[in-house]
């Protein structure tokens, strides 16, 4: 960082501006009510709705952050293009693509339902999340226990976030267990239709979807693991090359088409960037090449997006020239 500053190469060469016109942004989304917390896991129906923050983190590690941006939520379905980024990483696109496909769903995230060549539509539904969690278990990791597959998954995701928050909540990882009857629906769905490899175990993979569903981290660290995503995969915080670029490309592809639910159409169209929510309240946009923002707001839209996630994301490229067309 300090080297490009000197050479006055900086991707956001005036950042104290930048800072300013992004605080705009996030004062005007504050007062904003829409949306409701997730109560479908009785765990996440504790969140306080009031919490709002927003952190952006540039390819060469310039950060800044608003509100309630320390506050620990967990990844819920942000995980989802981390999971599948590794499993790329690992096996390589053909491979996975074998078990899982690309296109949008435009259906709600946990619908039980097959597309094309009964395969998953793609990584970012439930379905999808839940094959590439059984590739990781029985086609890359399947000589180690399952304690150590969840320290495997755990140390990859402090590495995409530069070391920074990364915490695993047992309770909500027991809400998720307790109450994923769909999850096992969709789960068994798959089996009964021959959608594993070979090997594979059904439960041992839907328990490492809702380990990584469990995850948490804050908007602070979230955003750095969104800036890994925009700088092709290497932390802009540690300089790690955590994914490589080529996985990276296929991830933010599949996030533009699918990575706001069935309103990743809308999305797509009207912001233009790859991104990725969850029903924690968080959401990753990823400006390839030049940053990464996180914003946390538990309160929901109708689709499981947070509302304040979107509103920031519609003013951000009101804003500035992100959309990219
Ligand atoms: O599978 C679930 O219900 C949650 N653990 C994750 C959901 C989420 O964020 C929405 N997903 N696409």
């Amino acid at each position: 960082l300090i080297a490009r500053a000197a050479l006055n190469q900086l991707i956001v060469p005036n950042f104290e501006e930048f800072k300013q016109q992004i605080e705009a942004i996030y004062l005007a989304c504050k007062d904003s009510n829409r949306g409701k917390v997730a109560d479908y896991i009785p765990q996440l129906a504790k969140m306080n709705g009031d919490y709002w923050g927003v952190s952006v983190c540039s390819i060469d590690g310039q950060r800044h952050s608003f509100g309630d941006s320390s506050i620990p939520f967990t990844l819920q379905s942000c995980s989802k293009p981390f999971i599948y980024g590794l499993a790329l990483d690992r096996l390589g696109p053909e491979v996975v693509h074998r078990y899982v496909g690309f296109e949008p769903s435009g259906r709600i995230f946990n619908k039980l339902l097959l597309g094309e060549n009964n395969l998953p539509h793609n990584p970012m539904m439930n379905s999808g999340a839940i094959m590439v969690c059984s590739l990781l278990q029985s086609l890359t990791y399947q000589n180690l226990s399952l304690a150590e597959k969840f320290d495997l998954m755990l140390n990859y995701f402090r590495s995409l976030s530069g070391l920074e928050y990364l915490e695993f909540c047992n309770s909500v990882y027991m809400s998720e267990f307790e109450t994923g009857d769909r999850n096992f629906a969709l789960a068994h769905y798959m089996k009964d239709n021959k959608c594993y490899p070979e090997n594979s175990d059904m439960k041992t993979s839907l328990n490492l979807y809702f380990q990584v569903c469990s995850l948490e981290v804050t908007a602070e660290s979230g955003a750095v693991m969104a800036a890994t995503l925009a700088n092709a995969g290497e932390c802009p915080i540690t300089g790690e090359q955590v994914l490589k670029p080529e996985s990276v490309r296929d991830v933010l592809s599949v996030m533009q088409s699918s990575g706001m639910y069935d309103y990743s159409g809308r999305f797509s169209f009207r912001v233009g960037l790859p991104a990725k929510s969850g029903v924690g309240g968080g959401v990753l946009l990823v400006i390839p090449g030049v940053m990464g923002i996180c914003t946390f707001s538990p309160l929901l839209e109708e689709q499981g997006n947070s509302a304040k996630g979107l509103d920031f994301a519609k003013l951000l490229v009101k804003k500035f020239v992100f959309h990219p067309y």
